[in-house]
């Protein structure tokens, strides 16, 4: 869960650690400049149960960090030992230590902190009727006045360590890495409020939401203070992530939310992934993550995420790093699953019909933000009126859409559009009404005016629709059917073409992947090839072309890879020559049904680049526009 309040420190005293135990801790240096002191601190405040943490900074936290809680305090005896190395009141023995539950453990922090800075604590137990002030210098101590909770305050960090001082960085760095530390707190703790002051400014705050129930929508509240710290346009750009494993003993859940593949940035600096609250960087999480927009992603970019999985605490391991920013899980195969399939299948839901207020005033375009399951953290799971016009989309089979996707996707490019007369409220792209160009369709539905680029549209069908056949193929081979096969049509006249020897070459080592992928080439003479047979999804495009570029991939890749590559850039070129070519005029029931089947098909909201297919101006866009009532 997201670890609200109370406090799984308990009230057991500080000890310090027997020796076997200590040896048993992974070892490392905890403290390598001011964010590092920050995380520790905030990690022992939320440990004790706080409800509210102030991080002061003076000189990018160089020259003061002070974390101030309102946690269980620490007693005048337990002070000095607080600040002892491999003193904890967290785990007592290796038992604890594999099931922790506290972000600290170690106890180092404190020591380490003292080693390299002035430390003072300050601190009141709900029993004291005063403060206690320990001297992390001399080890006095000495009365003190403040609420219940503590203060630590760290001044001149690295003060004797000159070397280490220098490798430190601007102050609005340092600062900003400090706030980088807490940000990554309060993520995964919306009912904590966090504020954090720098030169007697306050630079952040973030409060949890103010409820007098009792049993508070802890959806609401993370979905709230992702939407404070990351802003409007990552909830907005962002969907609802919920998945869950159960079986056999493993039992995970994955929650969050998962970027628009259009809200991807240049660099990975919004992907948060928690492991029982604690911020962790791990690569099974990422590359999994990353796997679920392999075919909705461009090149390099960079999806953004907030994930928050809750596991069995036995089942990670969280002593392998000093700052416990790895982890190491006992099923990494269940966690890279859940993960995958949870942000595949929020990203898969398709979101026509949802409103894309692009924000075209003074010809000032920005990202269009959609509104995708605008007001949870996890997706409705009934559609509430108005709110959602889409009765499709929390249909009970929404889980099966993929081999729904695969039937309902008629043969549209065969058909040509045979579609059944229904106001345009009933369709959340609507009705078309026009083409631009030969790119653009024109459609109106409830909101306004939908924007369809055709091309990239039907490609996403396309693809989709091969994609789910070559799943199929698979499940075959793997079901020891060795003739499992994509639906393939023969030419009534073969097409021929002047090869290249690699061509040729290429066609004849890969004849079963090319089968399979329903395409059927074989050599004329020395020079040149004839192609028999096409995928029945593609028999509309032009088979050389296709031959050509199917060829050329194949022979840049291994060919035992090839039909686990066909997933994604095989199926890509085989999608767009399948694909209804811009400049191609249609008419309007065959727009109608490209439209329809854009709300079938998984992922049609962007195209096999990661571009968006289709926009929506709605009447007040359109009003403003033409500056109507303002
Ligand atoms: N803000 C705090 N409120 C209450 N107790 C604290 C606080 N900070 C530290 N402590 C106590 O001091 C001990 C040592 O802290 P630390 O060195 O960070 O080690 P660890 O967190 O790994 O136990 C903790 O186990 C806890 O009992
Ligand atoms: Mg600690």
């Amino acid at each position: 869960m997201l670890n609200p309040r109370p406090s799984p420190q308990g009230s057991r005293p500080i000890r310090e650690l027997p020796d076997t135990l200590i040896s048993q801790i992974a070892a490392g240096e905890v403290v390598e400049r001011p964010a590092s002191v920050v995380r520790e601190l905030v990690d022992n405040a939320l440990d004790a149960g706080a409800g509210a943490i102030t991080v002061r900074l003076l000189g990018g936290g160089v020259r003061l960090i002070s974390v101030e809680d309102d946690g269980q305090g620490i007693t005048k005896t337990q002070l000095p030992i607080a600040l002892k190395r491999h003193a904890t009141s967290k785990i007592a023995d290796l038992n604890d230590l594999e099931s922790v539950q506290t972000m600290g453990f170690r106890g180092e922090a404190l020591a380490a902190i003292n080693s390299v800075a002035e430390v003072s604590i300050l601190s009141r137990t709900a029993d004291d009727s005063h403060a206690w002030l320990l001297d992390g210098g001399t080890g006095e101590l000495s009365p003190g006045a403040r609420q219940i909770g503590t203060t630590v305050e760290v001044r001149e960090l690295f003060f004797a360590t000159p070397a280490r001082r220098k490798f430190l960085k601007t102050d609005t760095t340092e600062l900003a890495h400090c706030v980088e530390a807490v940000r990554r707190h309060a993520l995964a703790r919306p009912w904590v409020s966090f504020a954090i002051w720098h030169d007697g400014k306050l630079v952040e705050q973030w409060r949890p939401p103010q409820t007098h129930d009792f049993a508070p929508d802890e959806d609401a509240a993370a979905l709230q203070r992702i939407t404070d710290i990351l802003g409007d346009t990552f909830r907005t750009q962002s969907v609802a992530v919920d998945f869950q494993i159960n079986a056999g003993d493993v039992a995970l859940r994955v929650r969050g939310r998962a970027g628009l593949p259009d809200h991807a940035r240049a660099r990975a600096d919004q992907q948060f992934a928690y492991v029982n609250g604690r911020f962790v960087r791990d690569k099974v999480i990422t590359h999994a993550a990353r796997s679920a927009y392999e075919d909705v992603l461009h090149g390099h970019r960079q999806p953004v995420y907030v994930l928050y999985i809750d596991i069995a605490p036995d089942r990670v391991d969280v002593n392998v790093h000093p700052t416990k920013i790895e982890v190491r899980f006992r099923d990494s195969g269940a966690v890279h699953q859940a993960v995958a399939k949870g942000v595949l299948q929020a990203l898969s839901r398709p979101r026509a019909g949802s409103k894309l207020g692009i924000d075209m005033a003074l010809g000032h375009t920005t990202a269009p933000p959609v509104h995708a399951s605008p007001d949870a953290l996890v997706p409705s799971p009934v559609a509430t009126s108005g709110q959602n016009p889409l009765p499709w989309r929390n249909s009970a089979n929404g889980g099966n859409r993929p081999v729904a996707a695969a039937h309902a996707i008629n043969e549209w490019s065969q058909t040509w559009g045979h579609t059944e007369d229904k106001a345009p409220e009933d369709h959340p792209l609507g009705h078309a009404i026009a083409q631009i160009h030969g790119v653009y369709i024109l459609a109106q539905n409830t909101q306004g005016l939908v924007i369809v680029d055709m091309h990239a549209a039907h490609e996403r069908i396309v693809y989709e629709r091969l994609k789910a056949q070559l799943t199929a193929v698979q499940s075959g081979l793997d079901a020891g059917d060795a003739a499992a096969a994509m639906a393939s049509q023969p030419l009534l006249i073969p097409a021929s073409f002047a090869a290249t020897p690699t061509e040729i070459a290429t066609a004849q080592t890969h004849t079963e992947t090319l089968n399979r992928l329903g395409l059927a080439i074989d050599a004329l003479s020395a020079r040149s090839l004839a192609v028999r047979a096409v995928p029945t999804t593609l028999a509309k495009g032009d088979p050389v072309a296709l031959a050509r570029s199917v060829l050329g991939e194949l022979a840049q890749h291994d060919a035992s890879t090839v039909i686990t590559r066909a997933q994604n850039e095989l199926l890509g070129t085989m999608a767009c020559h399948g694909a209804v070519r811009a400049n191609r005029q249609l008419t309007l029931p065959e727009m109608d049904a490209l439209l329809r089947q854009m709300e079938t098909t998984e992922r049609a909201d962007q195209c096999n680049h990661g571009r968006p297919t289709w926009q929506q101006l709605s009447m007040k866009d359109l009003d403003r526009l033409f500056l109507r009532g303002q």
